[in-house]
């Protein structure tokens, strides 16, 4: 904290000295959208709304080996090889293992410059030489401003640098890409203070051991943050997912009892996962309750609603819930999928592999209607569903619109008749 008070002010003076404006009527001012940058990515281009914005500082988050250095490079040499100048400004790795990457990720050009150095006023120096379309900082956390005392890596330097390095992109139009790794004890000075300072937060996430990857934004001036793109780390680089349902459900266990396929919202895509329930007769005194990928109160509050309104006596039992590929659902239409999983195991029956469920889950046992009911249906039409059990108030017009049998249920009760 004391550190914090003597460092404060520093970039303070620097901020939008380089772009004086003056105040303008809202309605002088242009309604044109800024031209954007198609890296060819698409599934990175999506998450960013579109494309890279000029001039725009995006900050790309996640723990340290998921693959943020691997997505950039690949992301920022595709733009490359289509003729944009790259600046990839290194403190972490060395120039010669960055040459390995890109023959691996297949990127060599010359358009992609590489620049192995931690001081950020001489990165600034090499930029304005350089001047790339696009600035690649890896990472922000290994940069230091000699004009700040503390260590690269702390809060004050970290805020300063990024500091020095938004003004300049302000300034020029240059767009920047910042890495900040997210490490349990470097958590303060990592992405989180540079929330505020940039245009875009995108986190990357994926469990370790696992091949798929998620890029999400949490922040995000120029689009929305509701998107996300889906990878899968391979030999060589990162592919994207076109059609994740597919690959999520590649490995469903048909005809295990507790897996259950949800038909489940991200940003302007409807993908189809599965959730997976364990109930099992506990040996503690408090059962345990396990949820990896749906919110934990959420299925807490399921378990109630089925005790009390189906008759599904989980009270002494243990309950893990998880989404399978990894996968972080949070939008309430996944309640009917954790309710069919649970009661699918907890009655060991398993949910018929031909359907597909969504509908939120009320206090009262009711099931809710939910936005985008029509694209959830298509979406498991197009992969062989034949039946779908949904809220009976989404149900509406629907039936023209699909081969598919639909169910519609107005209760917890009607629709455990109907999982089965
Ligand atoms: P990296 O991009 O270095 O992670 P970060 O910058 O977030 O720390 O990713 C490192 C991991 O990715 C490493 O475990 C190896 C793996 N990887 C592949 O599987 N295939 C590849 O083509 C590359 C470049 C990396
Ligand atoms: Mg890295």
């Amino acid at each position: 904290m004391l550190e914090e008070k003597v460092f404060e002010s520093p970039s303070r003076a620097s901020f939008g000295a380089e772009s004086p404006s003056a105040p303008e009527p809202l309605s002088a001012l242009s309604t044109a959208e800024e031209a954007r940058a198609g890296t060819g990515i698409g599934e990175f281009d999506r998450v960013l709304g579109g494309g890279i914005v000029p001039g725009s500082a995006v900050l790309i988050g996640g723990d340290p080996g998921i693959g943020k250095s691997t997505l950039l490079l690949q992301v920022t040499g595709a733009l490359a090889i289509r003729g944009g100048k790259v600046l990839y400004v290194t403190g972490e790795e060395s120039l010669h293992q960055i040459r390995i990457r890109a023959e691996r990720l297949g990127v060599v050009t010359e358009n992609l410059v590489v620049y192995a150095e931690t001081c950020v006023e001489r990165v600034i120096e090499a930029v304005k030489d350089v001047k790339p379309a696009v600035l690649v900082i890896d990472s922000v956390q290994t940069l230091y401003s000699t004009e700040v005392e503390s260590s690269p890596g702390s809060l004050t330097q970290v805020r300063e640098v990024a500091a020095r390095l938004i003004t300049y992109a302000k300034a020029s139009g240059t767009p920047l890409f910042l890495v900040g790794h997210v490490t349990k004890e470097g958590f303060i000075a990592g992405p989180k203070v540079l929330e505020h300072m940039v245009d875009t937060v995108l986190y990357f996430e994926g469990e370790r051991g696992h091949v798929f990857r998620i890029l999400r934004a949490a922040k995000n001036r120029f689009g929305s943050v509701m998107e996300i793109g889906i990878f899968e780390m391979k030999e060589d680089g990162l592919r994207e997912v076109a059609n994740p349902s597919e690959v999520f459900l590649a490995e469903r266990p048909e005809g295990a009892s507790g897996s259950a396929v949800v038909a489940s919202l991200e940003g302007t895509r409807t993908v189809l996962v599965e959730v997976q329930s364990l109930v099992c007769p506990t040996v503690f005194a408090v059962p345990r309750r396990t949820v990896v990928g749906v919110d934990y109160n959420r299925v807490m509050l399921i378990a109630a609603v089925l005790e009390k309104k189906a008759d599904i006596t989980l009270a002494g039992y243990d309950i893990f819930v998880k989404v399978a590929g990894g996968l972080r659902l949070d939008e309430p239409a996944v309640d009917l999928g954790v309710a069919a999983s649970l009661s699918s195991n907890f009655l060991e029956r398993p949910v018929d592999p031909g359907t597909v469920v969504f509908g939120e889950v009320g206090l009262a046992g009711e099931v809710r209607g939910v936005t985008r009911a029509e694209a959830r249906v298509r979406e498991a039409d197009k992969l062989g569903f034949k039946r779908c059990i949904l809220p009976g108030a989404s149900l509406k017009g629907l039936e023209k619109k699909t081969r598919m049998e639909l169910v519609g249920v107005s209760t917890v009760r009607e629709a455990i008749d109907r999982f089965f």
